[in-house]
């Protein structure tokens, strides 16, 4: 840094561009065709930065000619509850990332689920912190293992899309550092990420990429992240205003950090020594993640280890939501089935905008696209990727009739499971960046296609295929539902193991399935008056409110609080395994809680079973009725029992006192919980906290 000039530093705080928008700098040429480019500095060694944004894989590379695994979704992972899993899926995503020659990874989104109508639901990990925070750190780790710099995002508390430029999240203190802030706490400490993505939206007042608080209280003091805080793509407003609140980059071009930033420097509106921080920064975490002593080295993506990953994360993601017997299928007695709906024939379906990973060989349905210059209309087309359920499952019954039938008209789709012994009815909801879901209702009429089949076969199994939860009017009268998410280019292949118990389903929910809208905290999504803003159009609106009143109480805790009950409660998954719980014993020994407990597979069949740990504070304590703090997967043979041991240290066991500014536990008598899951804790075990 100190051979640097000044005109070479604001080089690097800023971007070059961003293909398609005016003020492009000459370098972007060398762009490796991801979301953003800063050129480096040849003469002192410095490279080039080139970052994809790598949610569920590496996006949108087709416009390279570029393969990339289409991984199921994140909330999918999440409710894996794997943490070696997430690893390797962001070990997955950093190869294939060096593979095509980008060294700056932006995945890691972890902004909690409050609103499940949220169109980037199915890119975050659920609305759990502790879950969420220790996921995506898993990810993050997985990314930077291959000498590519990660990130976390959006910070903080851009937790819906509809007027994500403008929308101001008013949330009290404790609250933000208890769910939402506590996710990133807990991603930054474990996983140090090179970087931090600061949000679009304001946080009580003021833009998340200009607060100090946020910025460099929270993030650079309390939590000594040393890395740098990137912009999301034109959420800086201002030079002098972010650089002293913390932003270190500026993206994709240099609206504020280029020349404006320069001369403010120049004339001690923001002192060097803060220019030099943000330098030292991004020239540190290059180091330290290792993109200097190793560049990537391009190579053609292992495809076929891409594929082994978004199977297994699947197979191991998706959840069993109901069950009434019917599955698993044998197919020694699968006479016919009929397949009916959502391009089950040709393929599954995948979220959009930034997240949204090319599928191989173009859509696997057949669509008109609206000319280049409509950016909007073609970027919302639902992308289906080709891994099609209808072949997987006439794979497992080669002598069977399986037939097909769209869906798209009821009478057709009754007919058709009128004449086989079983039906399984496949339906979706598309959602992706930019834009909220208006509703949980599945759209198109999809409703009235399940009732229909359901009233003309009693054998009916639904699969999901969805960004988050949705409502199921129809639930009671089917005989089995599995939640598939988006699954990813092995999708199909993992829900007929799914189906047919190949493969024994182990999933839990990381997000809580309300019954309807009306359950939520917000029954209604918060908009902006006036009119509503289009998706991605970037706006210079007044900022409006969108007040969290409920706090703390995020996901299971609000029905928890409220007496709600859910259509599936968080930390929900059926098995075809049965297991029981017996033996909790917790105790305190120095600064963590050692709970203990057995499980115990009933079952004639080996199966997973994730264990839950929830602790319920002290009432004065102002806690929700209960907060997951531990986790963990159980493999068990047919028959067998295992003893489950956690250590929960001190911070999942704290509340957040406003009036210290930091982590305390609160002194009472505690009730810690196991079970299956937060609506199923056959085990209590009280312990006093000092
Ligand atoms: C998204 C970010 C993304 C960036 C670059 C933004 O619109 O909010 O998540 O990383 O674009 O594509």
């Amino acid at each position: 840094m100190r051979r640097m000039t000044l005109a070479e530093k604001i080089r690097m705080v800023h971007g070059a561009g961003f293909a398609g928008f005016p003020g492009n700098e000459p370098s972007l040429v060398r762009s490796n065709g991801g979301a953003g480019f800063v050129p480096g500095i040849p003469r002192l060694g410095i490279p080039d930065l080139n970052m994809s944004d790598s949610a569920v894989g590496v996006s949108n590379t087709a416009g390279q000619g570029r393969y990339a695994t289409a991984l199921p979704s994140a909330l999918a992972l999440a409710s894996s509850w794997d943490e070696t899993l997430a690893f390797q899926y962001g070990s997955l995503i950093g190869a294939e990332l060096a593979d095509m020659g980008f060294n700056v990874s932006l995945g890691g989104g972890v902004n909690l689920a409050r609103d499940p109508r949220d169109g980037r639901t199915f890119e975050f990990m659920g609305e759990d912190p502790i879950l969420a925070g220790n996921m995506v750190a898993r990810v993050i780790e997985g990314i930077q293992s291959h000498h590519i710099i990660g990130d976390v995002k959006h910070f903080a508390v851009n937790d819906q899309e509809t007027g994500r430029m403008f929308a101001n999240s008013v949330i009290g203190r404790r609250a933000m550092r208890e769910t939402d802030l506590l996710a990133f706490q807990i991603a930054v400490r474990k996983a140090h990420p090179g970087m931090v993505m600061c949000g679009y939206n304001l946080v009580n007042g003021v833009h998340a990429c200009q607060s100090p608080f946020l910025l460099d209280q929270v993030l650079k003091k309390n939590w000594d992240f040393k890395g740098w805080v990137i912009s999301d793509w034109f959420a800086d407003h201002s030079a002098v205003r972010a650089a002293l609140a913390g932003l270190d980059m500026e993206m994709p071009g240099g609206r504020y950090f280029g020349a404006k930033l320069e001369r403010a420097v120049e004339d001690g509106r923001v002192p060097m020594v803060r220019l030099n921080d943000m330098v030292h920064r991004i020239l540190r975490t290059e180091f330290a993640v290792g993109i200097v002593d190793h560049p990537p080295e391009r190579e053609v993506p292992d495809i076929f280890k891409g594929f082994r990953v978004a199977q297994r994360v699947e197979e191991k993601s998706a959840v069993l939501l109901k069950n009434s017997g019917l599955l698993p299928l044998d197919p020694a007695r699968v006479a016919s089935i009929a397949v009916i709906g959502s391009h089950a024939d040709v393929g599954v379906l995948s979220g959009g905008g930034s997240a949204q990973v090319s599928a191989p060989g173009g859509n696997a349905i057949a669509v008109k696209m609206p000319p280049p210059s409509d950016f909007l209309a073609r970027v919302m087309i639902p992308v289906w990727d080709p891994s099609s359920p209808l072949k997987a499952i006439r794979s497992h019954v080669p002598g069977a009739r399986v037939t097909y039938d769209p869906g798209t008209d009821i009478a057709g789709a009754v007919a058709a499971a009128r004449a086989e012994q079983i039906a399984i009815v496949f339906v979706h909801q598309h959602t992706m960046e930019g834009m909220d879901v208006q509703s949980l209702k599945l759209p198109d009429g999809q409703d009235r296609l399940v009732e229909a089949v359901a009233a003309a076969n009693s054998h009916t199994v639904v699969v999901l295929e969805t960004g988050g939860p949705v409502e199921m009017p129809w639930v009671h009268r089917v005989a089995g539902v599995l939640e598939a998410w988006y699954p990813g280019i092995r999708g199909g292949q993992a829900i007929g193991n799914l189906l047919f118990g190949t493969v024994n389903p182990s999933g839990k929910l990381a997000i809580t399935f309300p019954q309807s809208d009306a359950q939520l905290a917000h029954p209604t999504l918060t908009e902006p008056p006036g009119p509503k803003p289009k998706p991605f159009a970037p706006t210079a609106r007044p900022p409006f409110p969108i007040r969290y009143t409920e706090g703390l109480k995020v996901g299971y805790k609000w029905f928890d609080a409220e007496h709600e009950r859910p259509l599936f409660p968080f930390g929900f998954g059926l098995s075809y395994s049965r297991f029981a719980y017996s033996g909790l014993r917790a105790r305190l020994r120095g600064r963590h809680l050692q709970v203990r407990f057995s499980v115990r597979n009933t079952s004639a069949r080996a199966g997973t079973e994730i264990a839950e740990v929830y602790l319920s504070f002290p009432e004065r304590s102002g806690e929700p009725p209960k907060r997951l703090i531990g986790w963990a997967r159980v493999v068990l043979a047919a028959g067998q029992s295992k003893t489950v041991r956690m250590s929960i240290g001190a911070l999942y066991l704290s509340i957040f006192d406003t009036r210290l500014h930091h982590w305390r536990i609160y002194p009472g008598r505690y009730t810690v919980l196991a079970g299956a899951s937060s609506r199923d804790l056959p085990l209590a075990a009280s312990v006093t906290l000092p």
